[in-house]
């Protein structure tokens, strides 16, 4: 009997442009995970239909999305980085967790409920039963730890939900094939197949929100370009785009209290905290006192200098798709080599000979 080893795992959907709330929320946050962690980074392809069937360029957006993993710095050679859909274990693990979870979890998703909006009767199954695939994806790799956005906290209690009944309802049999891995759960330690994931949830500083407005997420779904940087902007539309960003007319305060309830100014303060890996009260105590047209060129030299470089290696990386295409073959290869022998376990768990 083997301890189940640390492991990381986060997905991201190919829809639309990948933007700096995305950058600074989750993937410099997994590019900085390589160096403590073994990763597998995903492209949730089979996520990309659940809302939406049919898709202009799913390939070029799956391509895209590989794309700014590399040039963001992901090594492809020490970590895995795979479209989801290549590994067949995903969907099959995903049936059979949605024969464990029961109907009354998924009734609570609060993403289903607002991604279906009135019209629930026309949402596709495949989106009501989404979570299911996520646990799978996750469980598929007995993956230990998942950095993800808040917004996917409630997804990831369902995926320690599955792991757990799963656990409980199969002790028998995972016990008499010796699959039993000893895990803590509370004060007690008990034998089990899945890990109960950690969700590693980022914290409100890597929030960033829309340029026009201070309290909206930044959204690849806002009709309006101005409120996000894009990860493919070039140095140009950085900066008119934080030159146009939506401030109020006072100075910059001096200490971070001053920055609650003005949350345009809190959040360019954030952006710039995050880009140069300082704390806001820091940025405060140098542009303390100083007005937003002092800042504002300041934050836009920054954020060229640190996201230029990344558009243009994803402009590099994307100019021979077959080479990002053989890259995303070769990680699937690795990812299914770890995913066979574990669904194989479930299978003999559950009896499917
Ligand atoms: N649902 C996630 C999102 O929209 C994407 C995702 C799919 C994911 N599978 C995952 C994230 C597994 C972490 C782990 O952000």
């Amino acid at each position: 009997m083997t301890e189940i080893k640390p492991r990381v795992f986060s997905g991201v959907q190919p829809t639309g442009n990948l933007h700096l709330g995305n950058y600074l929320g989750a993937i410099k946050r997994w590019v900085a995970l390589q160096a403590s962690h073994e990763c597998i980074y995903c492209v949730v392809d089979l996520h990309a239909i659940t809302a939406q069937l049919v898709h202009d360029d799913l390939p070029g957006q799956i391509r895209e999305i590989a794309a700014a993993f590399i040039a963001a710095g992901i090594d492809t050679d020490r970590h895995i980085v795979f479209n989801q859909s290549r590994v067949s274990g995903h969907a099959e693990l995903a049936w059979i967790f949605n024969c464990v979870a029961r109907m009354g979890w998924l009734n609570r998703m609060t993403q289903f409920k607002e991604k279906a909006g009135k019209d629930r009767e026309n949402a596709s199954v495949g989106l009501f039963t989404y979570p299911d695939l996520m646990a799978a994806d996750i469980l598929l790799y007995r993956a230990t730890h998942v950095p993800v956005g808040e917004d996917q906290k409630q997804h990831l209690e369902l995926t320690r939900d599955i792991a757990q009944k799963f656990n409980n309802d199969f002790s028998a049999r995972i016990a008499a094939l010796g699959l039993g891995v000893p895990m803590d759960v509370g004060a007690e330690t008990v034998n089990g197949y899945f890990p109960l994931t950690e969700p590693m949830i980022e914290g409100p500083a890597t929030r960033v929100m829309s340029l026009r407005d201070g309290t909206k997420k930044m959204s690849k779904s806002d009709p309006s370009d101005l409120s996000r940087i894009n990860l493919t902007d070039d140095a140009d539309a950085i900066s008119r785009k934080i030159r146009k960003a939506k401030t109020d007319p006072d100075a910059l305060p001096s200490e971070t209290a001053g920055l609650a309830s003005r949350p345009e100014a809190d959040n360019l303060v954030g952006i710039y905290a995050a880009l140069a890996d300082r704390s806001k009260a820091d940025i405060l105590s140098e542009f303390g006192g100083q007005q937003f047209s002092a800042f504002k060129p300041a934050l836009a030299d920054l954020a060229v200098e640190k996201l230029s470089p990344i558009a243009g290696e994803m402009r590099r990386v994307l100019a021979d798709p077959a080479e990002v295409d053989r890259l995303l073959a070769k990680g699937a290869e690795r990812a299914d080599a770890i995913a066979l022998p574990i669904l194989a376990d479930v299978k003999r768990i559950v009896g499917l000979l």
